[in-house]
């Protein structure tokens, strides 16, 4: 099976450098024409300017694919909404939005300001909102899309130093998993990837020998399978230096305590109980794991 993007159109946000230039080059090669979304700042998210996302544009047209540069900050509502409106105008439609954009601002929480917290948030999380907003209506109106949001192992298991930047990446995942069930009538598929990869954002933290394992090409199948035309919806993938795996939000199956015994120490003393791993699910939305323990009361009785 041969997976293309012809005659797709395609935003992906920070795409000036690192994992988001990749993804570019290969939905281009693939057939998709792109917009290449750069504010182009510093790292910590200072600066900005528009030749970061101009110079992958010239390497995609170089190689005879189609794309444009935008310079919009992602947090930037009304430049995400020019952004949009002018993709639609250019190619006249949006299929494919990857929400990459993204900074860091590291430091142990005892030491972290509220504005490098809250920095960190509005560039991922509210970055990732703002431009999944601006496309929401015009997928929905064609009936079709696919959105990838970029979360990272910090936000599923947690980093040292990375209080905001986890914040921000655990709440794109919760943010995928109501628009999945929330698009899925409209055939707008939204999924997530936790990469690992050798990236001016990686690179002090990451030995050389390391960093060439973790070339961002390896992550390039998992993402856009993601956004493919096969892609499931609310799946989180991880991907790097050639391997592949998922992240699962698993719920144990626990215990069912009779009203006189709803006490702390019963909570501390069945603790192992309750935490057992053995049998656990996947619920696929929030009321399935409420209509769980309901369907369970009957064990009250017995
Ligand atoms: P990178 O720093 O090379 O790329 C991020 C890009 O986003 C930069 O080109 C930057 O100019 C752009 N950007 C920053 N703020 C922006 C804004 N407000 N508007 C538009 N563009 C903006 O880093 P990398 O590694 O390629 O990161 C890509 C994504 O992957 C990020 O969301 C990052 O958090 C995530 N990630 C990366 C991991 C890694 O191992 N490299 C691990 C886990 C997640």
């Amino acid at each position: 099976m041969t997976i293309d993007f012809k005659d797709r159109v395609a935003i992906v946000t920070g795409a000036g450098g690192g994992l988001g230039r990749e993804y570019a080059l290969e939905l281009a090669a693939r057939g998709a024409k792109v917009v290449v979304n750069d504010f182009g700042g510093a790292r910590d998210g200072s600066g900005g300017s528009a030749t970061a996302a101009e110079v992958v544009v010239a390497e995609i047209e170089a190689k005879g694919g189609t794309a444009v540069a935008n310079p919009a900050s992602v947090t930037d509502f009304p430049a995400v909404e020019a952004m949009i409106a002018d993709t639609l105008s250019r190619w006249g439609r949006v299929d494919i939005l990857i929400n990459n954009a993204g900074v860091l601002r590291d430091k142990s929480f005892a030491k972290m300001t509220l504005d490098d917290f809250r920095f960190v948030l509005d560039v991922h999380l509210m970055g990732s909102v703002n431009c999944t907003k601006a496309v929401w209506d015009a997928m929905r109106d064609a009936g079709y899309g696919r959105i990838l949001m970029t979360s990272s192992s910090t936000g599923l298991y947690g980093n040292f130093g990375q209080a905001n930047y986890g914040a921000a990446k655990l709440g794109l995942v919760g943010l995928m998993k109501t628009l999945a069930l929330e698009g899925a009538k409209s055939n707008i598929h939204v999924n997530s990837i936790f990469p690992v990869a050798g990236t001016r954002m990686t690179e002090d933290v990451m030995p050389e020998e390391m960093l060439r394992l973790l070339a961002p090409k390896n992550v390039v199948p998992a993402a856009l399978y993601l956004v493919s035309n096969v892609a499931p919806t609310s799946t989180i993938l991880g991907a790097g230096a050639g391997g592949f795996h998922a992240a699962h939000v698993t719920l144990t199956h626990g215990i069912m305590v009779p009203e006189a015994d709803r006490t702390v120490e019963t909570v501390a003393a069945r603790i192992a109980e309750i935490t057992d791993r053995a049998g656990e699910t996947v619920p696929t939305n929030g009321a399935e794991q409420g209509g769980l323990v309901m369907s369970r009361l009957g064990e009250l009785k017995a």
